[in-house]
């Protein structure tokens, strides 16, 4: 009676840590799938459903593999389901978990037909058509340790974090019908070892689950490029890793988890006698060290979810934004010239209506990528998932064969420079709206530097990428666009230089260092012509071609900067200009470390009392330095608007 107290008790403790280490009641993720269609209530689909949810994990398949394959009703209303537990977790957890995720599916994704719900422990997931050894790769779900290797380190970690998956990739594929599961570590440069795990749903066969693992190796660098740690979730199949051991990894994680909670009670009485003796006598020993550790982890686990782990939101579906290259093509009338609204670096860009009336901006990107199809897809989803009121909104994708295609909203107003550099349209840029139109394409590259999760560079930020919408808010455009093109990079060093010339930071033009200073860079010039409504690289004073940036700071330095300003701007006060000046002033310092963050700008645009430091000498990007870059013989790649590389002396 005693012993099997003891037992219980001794158990209890066992789930209460694994409990509290993993389930917290906030899944990790879940996906809606809305575009898979969406049940009516009371229909026969709801009562099946909930059968299948309410049913409990044990009674079916009773394996302890950790995998579980479900359906209920019959065509066409039957639901098909699987569940999937970490290879390491015991059954106990594992029905646990996915008992907890049943729960959630009326509460997050009511009435759809299709969903997924994860913890760390378990992934469930159900629909409408059978998903038994079907190998799927979306949605994808990505999240990483926001610390970065050391940039010494980084080769040799990628190196070894690239073989550790190879091998489990392989260890796994061989698993078998009911697991196919692999979790090692190997010893890492600047951490001492590194841990990673592969685990593909077991009724994948061997060479699905093969390339299902390669395919989200390979999306490693899109979402945890130099991260200490990272995943990447598919349907199908998950690979994780970690400079920490995140499941026990000094028994052979590969096999089987030793089962049982719960004694199966087939010994004989005298070893059974002699386990609940040592059981006794090892618990009381454990109770202290399991108690210390449940606090010790739990603070761990509550420091993890504060500080490391960033969990990207989900991307509700990502087949909606797939777009079908006829439908693009009927409602651009076949990319017609006339619906031709212009041409970039990057493609050319067509205006277009779906049926339903909605007025599209088309890119068809020039230039075949090199870029695999599930890499530029993967780099899509994360585009697409930048969303903010000054950045132009994605709307979704196509490629087929070579063309690869980026819908976009349509921006009814245009891009900036139709305005500001336009004689008679510029009269209608009041100072008002101006600062308005600065203001927002600050908050727009702020997010795509600080807010986002991914850290976009612009790298060609000018006034033709800013387009207005009715209200004359400034939307940011063309974002990702470096990001979606294999650039030869080694680390922040690029070959081939994308952008404009007359916005360019002279670091960036002259040895291909890119970040986010550049970005600041080119915002300091925009903000300068907006101000004196003159490009930069066309500046006409007199009789002298000078660069307006040198113009701004000579004005600048002899106190005179109210020259500057735009002949057709009548305004009464010109405190906000002149701060204007002076923060374009900062942004455009030679030296990277003198340049404001784009958080500092936006300090100083909203509040006056936000001191500003005295610029210096900006960087003036001009002849000399033109001349110096071809003799760096780099091939550029420059925008084909007026005033690119090609054409380094406007005249
Ligand atoms: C399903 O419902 C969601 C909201 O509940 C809606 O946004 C979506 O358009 C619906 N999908 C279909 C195919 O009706
Ligand atoms: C579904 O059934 C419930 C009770 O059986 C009822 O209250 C509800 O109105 C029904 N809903 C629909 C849309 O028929
Ligand atoms: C799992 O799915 C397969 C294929 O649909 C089926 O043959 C098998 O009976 C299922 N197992 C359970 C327990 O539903
Ligand atoms: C699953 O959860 C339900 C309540 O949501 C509970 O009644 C049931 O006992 C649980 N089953 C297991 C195996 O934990
Ligand atoms: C699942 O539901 C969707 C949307 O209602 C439907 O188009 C599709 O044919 C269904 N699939 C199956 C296998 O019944
Ligand atoms: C796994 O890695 C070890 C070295 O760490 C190597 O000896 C072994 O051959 C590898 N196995 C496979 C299947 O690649
Ligand atoms: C690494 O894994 C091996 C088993 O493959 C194990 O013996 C060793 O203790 C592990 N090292 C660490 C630091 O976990």
């Amino acid at each position: 009676m005693v012993s099997s107290r003891w037992l219980f008790f001794l158990s209890a403790i066992f789930m209460l840590t694994n409990l509290a280490v993993a389930q917290s009641d906030e899944p990790l993720y879940h996906f809606c799938l809305y575009e898979k269609g969406n049940y009516t209530a009371n229909s026969t689909y709801e009562s099946n459903l909930n059968q299948l949810l309410s049913s409990d994990v044990s009674s079916d398949t009773g394996s302890n593999s950790g995998f579980y394959n479900f359906s209920y009703g019959q065509n066409p209303n039957q639901v098909h389901a699987i569940g999937l537990c970490r290879g390491d977790v015991d059954s106990e957890v594992c029905r646990d978990c996915l008992n907890r995720t049943k729960s959630l599916f009326p509460k997050l994704c009511p009435n759809q037909k299709e969903a997924i719900v994860g913890y760390d422990y378990c992934m469930f997931r159900y629909s409408n058509r059978s998903i038994y050894g079907v190998m799927e790769t979306s949605p994808p779900f990505f999240l990483w340790n926001p610390n970065t290797v050391l940039d010494n380190y980084v080769e040799k970690f990628n190196g070894v974090l690239w073989t550790l998956m190879e091998n489990l990739t392989s260890q796994a594929k061989d698993g078998g019908s009911l697991r196919k599961f692999a979790a090692n570590n190997a010893s890492a440069p600047q951490f001492k070892t590194l841990y990673a795990l592969v685990q593909c749903t077991p009724d994948l066969s061997m060479d699905d689950c093969e390339d299902c693992l390669r395919g989200a190796k390979e999306a490693i660098p899109q979402c945890c490029d130099r991260k200490r740690g990272g995943r990447v979730v598919w349907p199908s199949c998950n690979i994780r890793f970690e400079t920490y051991p995140f499941l026990d990894f000094t028994t052979d994680a590969s096999a089987p988890p030793a089962n049982n909670a719960t004694p199966t009670g087939k010994g004989s009485n005298s070893s059974r006698t002699i386990i609940i003796v040592v059981a006794i006598v090892v618990s009381v020993v454990l109770i202290f060290w399991i108690c210390t550790c449940i606090y010790l982890r739990m603070r761990k686990q509550r420091k993890k979810v504060e500080n490391k782990l960033k969990i990207v939101d989900e991307i509700n579906d990502t087949k909606s934004l797939q777009i079908d290259f006829n439908t693009i093509r009927v409602a651009t009338n076949n990319f017609s010239d006339v619906n031709k609204l212009g041409q970039g670096g990057f493609g050319t860009v067509y205006k277009g209506k779906f049926p339903n009336g909605q007025e599209i901006a088309v890119k068809r990107l020039s230039r075949s990528s090199e870029q695999g199809n599930q890499e530029f897809k993967n780099e899509i989803l994360l585009v697409a998932k930048l969303q903010h009121r000054n950045l132009v909104r994605l709307l979704g994708f196509c490629f087929e064969g070579n063309e690869r295609l980026l819908v976009y909203e349509l921006m009814p107003n245009a891009s900036l420079d139709h305005f500001i550099f336009d004689l008679s349209k510029r009269l209608h840029l009041d100072w008002k709206i101006r600062y308005k139109i600065i203001m927002g394409i600050a908050r727009g590259l702020q997010y795509l530097h600080e807010d986002s999760q991914f850290r976009i560079i612009h790298r060609d930020l000018k006034t033709s990428n800013i387009l207005l919408d009715e209200e004359m808010n400034s939307k940011i455009s063309d974002f990702g666009m470096a990001r979606l093109f294999t650039l030869d990079q080694t680390q922040a060093n690029t070959r081939r230089i994308v952008g404009t010339y007359g916005y360019m930071a002279p670091e960036y033009a002259m040895h291909g260092h890119f970040s986010v200073k550049s970005d600041v860079f080119s915002y300091g010039v925009l903000v300068l012509e907006m101000v004196c409504g003159q490009k930069n690289n066309y500046f006409q004073n007199g009789e002298n071609t000078e660069n307006l940036l040198s113009h701004a700071w000579k004005n600048w330095r002899d106190g005179t900067a109210s020259n500057l300003i735009d002949s057709t701007l009548r305004v009464c006060s010109t405190t906000e200009i002149m701060r204007c000046i002076h923060i374009g002033l900062l942004c455009v310092q030679e030296n990277m470390a003198e340049r404001p963050t784009m958080a500092l700008v936006l300090l100083m645009l909203n509040s006056y009392s936000t001191a500003l430091s005295i610029p210096s000498r900006p960087a003036f990007l001009m002849h000399s330095i033109v001349e110096s870059d071809m003799s760096l013989n780099l091939s550029f790649q420059a925008s084909q608007n007026e005033g690119s590389m090609t054409d380094p002396y406007p005249r």
